[in-house]
């Protein structure tokens, strides 16, 4: 960990209506002090606050190891016990502390792709204090020790830029280690270090893999041991002639092959910084069974039944010769693979076995999108039943559920998770597939708050962050892609703005104003540029590539509204930014600018009731940031109706509208017209993919029809995640779980009444723990039942039906109550129906 730790706990039982009214924190650095006056102690802090709590005791030493506990209060001031014990350890001080020097094959850039080093060191066996293995790379690695793997997760150290910050990981070692001789030993490939990145070709940040390793041996008595990667180790090639993350990996397997053991070279240490990974790492996620297979043009074509990102593993002899594997997204019209829209992409995975044994084989240094695989051999075929997709991801805990009467909302829910997860792979992608897979800012720009619905991000997300702030231009653009390459350095409107949407939303979902603090200078500048190139208001110049509505099917938006909207937008946030990190100047300043660029939106496009020019988007956009004057919003309203009628109750939002599209409906009290759209199954919609036998979320709205079957195969993904933002409106508008504040220790629970659908239920998992609803037309009327966590709040908002009234009880209760439309409850499971009046 780096920088001041932050803590948040959880509350375990079933307390009814339980509020915390005060919390101690004790930290120490070793066990033994915890329960002693050596202890830091925070003293009682009044308050319900039991997340994002920051650290404020004596600086702990970096790579030190730190304890800590909590103990709480409850509204009647009779305090718990102290919790358990948490851990966490500082981070290495830059590379002073490593002591180690990056190595590499003397061959650099003309040495296989994937190469091995090694090194030895002694342990006698005496007690130890901790023992770590501190690991990164220009390139990918993984480790053993004695044979074992160490590093359990693919493609560390992630994508970052590696001219600027390299990420590394710290693994405990002292259950592997054994007396006398430790054998330590390294596996390096490109990854997006030297690989192909996108269509920009490879050796982006350097031509030669490299290795960083620190093992440290700390003992109670005496000094500590370091065994660190320098010119004593070795290295050697491997029998991998190709390992891109985009073209596949091929290589061949012979026990009896003998490696060249030569001297590693060193290579200097460069100014890119240290970075302690926050992010979760990436593993396997799931293993699929093919759900079938079949014979064609020679190989053999696997179908895993659902759009994924992974690889495959296949048990493999010597009998089969060359073993090809390629991967696709779909089939074709005759049957075979279709491959045409992964542009330069391969996605082809070769392997040979040369010795007499077979092996259960994959790749390790490559991804692929796919659905199908066609694996084809020069011997005997492969037996599809050894065959299995290893669904690969960053493991972020998943904390959302949704599910409903209609299976193809259900479906819909699966695919926007499944898109979720394969593309959230070190970084938020856009794709998975074709030779693209950058992180695109517009996409997560549109899709973060549904991302926190769906899983824990916040780590994920703030790793990412470092990487959109390392890429702010010095004008103070924030770039479209993150991390950043040159050719797309400055961002376009609704792109580079996810530099201040996504630390607000991180913000919103988990109260993290730590990220908000550290990410404020660079929103600032970002919106200082914009209003300094466009005194006027109006967001007319730089506007980068300008994508506008991406995507949009039927009319584009205006993108000069686009664009004043989003920069309109992005000073508000970024005065709300300011008055919560308490910059009273600069909030002050902020509203100023931000109340000039919407009088100057309304001078422009305003005519009286409706914009001009008019659009879907232009309306979503303009009504979900508050660009008119309260009078003139209903006639806004309006006019986005009459264009969705007009559009045969079709919507033709792009990526920027698409999001804020059904929350808009709703905000005007179109809640008949939000549920129709989201049901409609007429393309554009979201329910016309799921119709066709959609397993993710497409990039396009048409990327297949019957009519014209497959889209312009140069752009169109079948796993985008973008559309699926409308699953938070799914989650808060059909189930009915929404946030009220930041951190979400307070919800509301306000499905839309009377609902189309006969039930639904949900999940949320906030930091103050699980907020569960669900609720169903029974014989007798609508009843729900939601449960809130200790520590928690809900506030109930239903739209009582005429002719009658609310009525709650605590589940286990005999007695209803009569409510307010509005009211509030604590933890516990509360049960909610309308009774006549
Ligand atoms: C990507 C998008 C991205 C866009 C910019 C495309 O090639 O796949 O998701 O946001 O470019 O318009």
């Amino acid at each position: 960990m780096e920088g001041r730790p932050r803590f948040s706990w959880r509350f375990q039982g079933d307390a009814i209506q339980w509020l915390q009214s005060a919390y101690e924190l004790r930290v120490a650095q070793d066990l033994d002090s915890l329960n002693s006056p050596r202890a830091w102690h925070s003293g009682k802090i009044a308050g319900r606050k039991s997340s994002e709590i920051v650290y404020e005791g004596p600086e702990i030493p970096p790579s030190e190891d730190a304890y800590w506990q909590v103990r709480v209060w409850d509204d009647e001031g009779v305090a718990s016990d102290w919790s358990d014990i948490g851990h966490w350890a500082q981070a290495l001080s830059g590379h002073s502390q490593w002591h180690a020097k990056w190595i590499a094959h003397p061959n650099g850039a003309t040495a296989t792709p994937v190469v091995r080093f090694r090194s030895a060191f002694q342990y006698d066996g005496s007690e130890l204090s901790r023992a770590r293995l501190h690991l990164s790379a220009r390139g990918i690695v993984r480790a053993w020790l004695n044979g074992e793997l160490v590093t359990d997760e693919y493609f560390l150290p992630g994508w970052t830029d590696y001219s600027r910050r390299i990420g590394y990981r710290a693994f405990e070692i002292a259950h592997r280690l054994l007396s006398g001789e430790n054998q330590i030993e390294l596996e390096v490939a490109p990854g997006w270090y030297s690989g192909q990145l996108c269509w920009f070709g490879t050796n982006h940040y350097g031509d030669t893999p490299a290795a960083l390793c620190r093992v440290c041996l700390e003992f109670p008595n005496k000094p500590a041991f370091l065994c660190v990667s320098d010119n004593t180790w070795e290295c050697c090639e491997t029998l991998v002639s190709q390992a891109d993350l985009i073209q596949g990996q091929h290589q061949q397997i012979d026990s009896e092959w003998v490696p060249d053991w030569v001297p590693v070279v060193s290579r200097p240490l460069g100014a890119a910084k240290l970075h302690p990974l926050e992010g979760p790492p990436v593993r396997v996620l799931e293993h699929l069974s093919p759900v079938s297979a079949r014979e064609s043009e020679g190989a053999v074509i696997l179908d895993f039944g659902q759009n994924v990102v992974g690889v495959l593993e296949l048990s493999v002899g010597a009998a089969q010769g060359e073993v090809i594997i390629q991967h696709g997204e779909a089939l074709d019209a005759f049957g075979g693979l279709y491959r045409d829209n992964l542009r330069s992409a391969r996605q082809e995975d070769r392997v040979k076995v040369l010795q007499s044994n077979p092996v259960v084989w994959s790749p390790t240094t490559t991804f692929h999108g796919f659905r199908y695989a066609s694996v084809s051999t020069e011997g005997e075929p492969i037996d599809p039943k050894t065959c299995t997709a290893l669904v690969l991801g960053s493991d972020i805990p998943i904390s959302g559920a949704f599910e409903c009467s209609d299976v193809r909302l259900n479906q819909l829910w699966a695919n926007i998770g499944r898109s979720f997860r394969g593309n959230f792979l070190s970084v938020p992608t856009d794709c998975p597939q074709r030779d693209e897979r950058l992180g695109w800012m517009g996409d997560i720009l549109v899709f973060a708050r549904t991302a926190t619905l769906l899983g824990d991000v916040q780590p994920f997300l703030r790793d990412w962050l470092w990487s959109v702030l390392d890429g702010q231009a010095d004008s103070g653009m924030f770039p479209n892609i993150a991390p950043q390459l040159q050719e797309l350095a400055e961002g376009a409107p609704g792109w580079a703005d996810a530099g201040v949407f996504v630390p607000m939303t991180l913000y919103y979902a988990y109260g993290d104003l730590d990220i908000l603090n550290r990410c404020y200078p660079s929103m600032k500048r970002y919106v200082d540029a914009l209003i300094s190139r466009n005194p006027e208001g109006i967001w007319l110049n730089n506007r980068s590539h300008d994508f506008g509505d991406w995507l949009s099917m039927g009319e584009d938006a205006d993108k000069t509204l686009i664009a004043t909207a989003f920069m309109a937008e992005s000073i508000r946030q970024t005065a709300l930014a300011a008055e919560w990190l308490n910059r009273t100047a600069d909030q002050s300043a902020l509203n100023d600018a931000r109340l000039k660029c919407k009088k100057a939106f309304q001078r422009r496009f305003w005519r009286t009731n409706e914009l001009s020019p008019e659009s879907q988007t232009a309306y979503v956009l303009t009504l979900a940031f508050d660009l008119l004057d309260v009078a003139d919003r209903p006639a806004a309203a309006s006019r986005l109706e009459s264009l969705i009628t007009h559009n045969n109750m079709r919507l033709s939002c792009g990526f920027l509208g698409v999001g804020f599209l059904l929350p808009v409906l709703r905000k005007f009290g179109r809640h008949d017209l939000a549920m129709k759209l989201l049901l409609s199954e007429e393309c554009p919609s979201w329910l016309f993919p799921v119709k066709h036998g959609a397993t993710s979320i497409w990039e396009r709205w048409d990327g297949w029809t019957e009519a014209g079957g497959f889209q312009d195969p140069g752009m169109n993904s079948f796993n985008h995640y973008a559309f699926g933002a409308v699953g938070s409106f799914m989650m808060e508008s059909v189930v009915g779980i929404q946030s009220t504040e930041a951190g979400r220790q307070n919800m509301r629970f306000s499905p839309i009444l009377p609902s189309p659908l006969s039930h639904a239920s949900g999940r949320v998992i906030t930091p103050v723990g699980e907020f569960v609803a669900k609720w169903q037309y029974k014989d007798d009327g609508w009843v729900a039942e939601v449960t809130v966590p200790m520590n928690g709040q809900l506030c109930f908002d239903i739209e009582v039906q005429a002719g009658s009234q609310l009525v709650c009880r605590l589940r286990g209760n005999q007695r209803w109550e009569v409510v307010e439309r509005e009211f509030t409850v604590g933890s516990g499971t509360w049960e909610l129906t309308f009774r006549p009046t």
